[in-house]
């Protein structure tokens, strides 16, 4: 028996929904690699990747094989009984990370809550109640549950909702004297982005991140990367902690991680989750076997050599366009980002203008982002055809000399 389906348009988004979000003239319907197709079947190339999370493209075999495949045995248990889906990803993911132990969750913002609870609670079972200082960073952002955008670095998520959660400072980032300054032995975490992805597609400098550790190693402090934007390949490694070699004590992913499924994993050493004993924390859909075996299917084509060699290599294909396209219509001051995260700086005659981008961006056919009001950002998926890259830069480009010339 089907469900039966009544037409819906765009206009109707402000009719049943909150408005917290402005989305799109147009409804995307169907997706196949790095193209996608409207209600009206006209095709865009997708530079979006739906925020940095379609790390496979859309419809991918692999992916579409492992999620039928469970679809057909198993959807949900409760975390009151573990599943084969989870317990494999959990192994590959210690495999081949830092970490021993896993905590399953559904988005960035719970790994994070859960990251950031982890580091409270190891504080204060080793130290008592004075160390839960937390140090992050302006303009970082984590997520929007309340912890969330307290740590995050970006006042305007986080005032208007009453009192916060205390006990956090906010430091520039990248700037280590300032972080010396506010680390102390009542820190219990530095919490940072490697590379900040909200705040503009700004990668970290290595000094800055082997500072943070050595800052945390001498304050009995943790080091909490959130790699829900950077990670899972992103960065063309399989985490961007991995580029820096610069290893955190918790790191936080999601986005990528389930290639377009809801799922997310706060990752530790043995020695911290143990504080995280029965009882303490949790979800219920956390390691969702769906979710997991969407997961499994998605680390084991990022993690290969081809799919991370070809993310540096298509890397390059994007920054010496965009760097052209920039020069000759004067619009970005700087290409920067890492991997299939790439931020184009807007020059002073266009700064605040991101969303113009966007917008003209979509007219020519192009799905493309913003990371604040300054910065067009591009996150595709990490195996997006060199064709597409380039089809979808001409559409670009197309775009960018309408709006230079309007
Ligand atoms: C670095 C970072 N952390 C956390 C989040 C929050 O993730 P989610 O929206 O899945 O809660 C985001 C989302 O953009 C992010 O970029």
């Amino acid at each position: 028996m089907s469900v039966e389906q009544v037409p819906v348009q765009r206009a109707d988004f402000d009719q049943v929904m909150v408005p917290n979000y402005a989305p799109a003239a147009f409804i995307p319907v169907r997706g196949q690699g790095s193209r996608v197709w409207d209600q009206s079947g006209r095709e865009l190339v997708d530079f979006s990747g739906g925020i940095a999370v379609n790390v496979l493209g859309h419809a991918h075999p692999a992916l579409v094989g492992a999620l039928t495949e469970q679809a057909n045995k198993l959807w949900h248990v409760s975390n009151v009984f573990t599943n084969e889906p989870a317990l494999r990803l959990a192994k590959k993911l210690v495999d081949a990370t830092f970490a021993e132990r896993v905590f399953f969750c559904n988005s960035g913002a719970e790994a994070n809550e859960a990251a950031f609870k982890l580091a409270r609670r190891v504080a204060h079972d080793l130290y008592g109640t004075e160390k839960y200082q937390i140090v992050a960073a302006l303009n970082s952002f984590h997520g929007r549950t309340l912890f969330t955008v307290s740590v995050g670095g970006q006042p305007k998520y986080s005032e208007g909702f009453g009192p916060k959660i205390t006990g956090i400072t906010h430091v520039p980032y990248n700037d280590l004297q300032a972080l010396k300054a506010a680390v102390s032995d009542k820190t219990c975490a530095v919490v940072l982005e490697p590379i900040q992805g909200e705040g503009g597609v700004l990668p970290a400098e290595l000094e800055y991140l082997q500072g943070a550790r050595k800052l945390c190693d001498e304050h009995n402090a943790l080091l909490v990367f959130d790699e829900v934007q950077s990670g899972m390949g992103r960065s063309g490694h399989l985490f961007a902690y991995m580029h820096y070699g610069v290893t955190p004590d918790i790191l936080s992913s999601a986005k990528s991680i389930g290639g377009g499924f809801p799922m997310a994993a706060m990752l530790t050493t043995e020695k911290l989750a143990k504080h995280l004993s029965v009882g303490v924390h949790g979800t219920t859909y956390g390691g969702n076997p769906l979710a997991c075996a969407v997961g499994e299917a998605v680390i084991d084509v990022v993690n290969t050599p081809q799919v991370l060699a070809g993310v540096n290599a298509k890397h390059e294909l994007f920054k010496a366009r965009l760097q052209k396209i920039g020069q000759q219509y004067g619009v970005f001051s700087q290409v920067r980002g890492m991997g299939l995260l790439i931020g184009c700086v807007l020059t002073d005659a266009w700064k605040g203008k991101a969303k113009e981008f966007f917008n003209a961006a979509e007219h020519e056919g192009v799905m493309i982002l913003q990371a604040g009001p300054d910065v067009v950002r591009f996150a595709p998926s990490l195996v997006i055809e060199d064709a597409d890259i380039n089809e979808g830069l001409d559409r670009f480009e197309r775009a960018v000399a309408k709006l230079t010339k309007a």
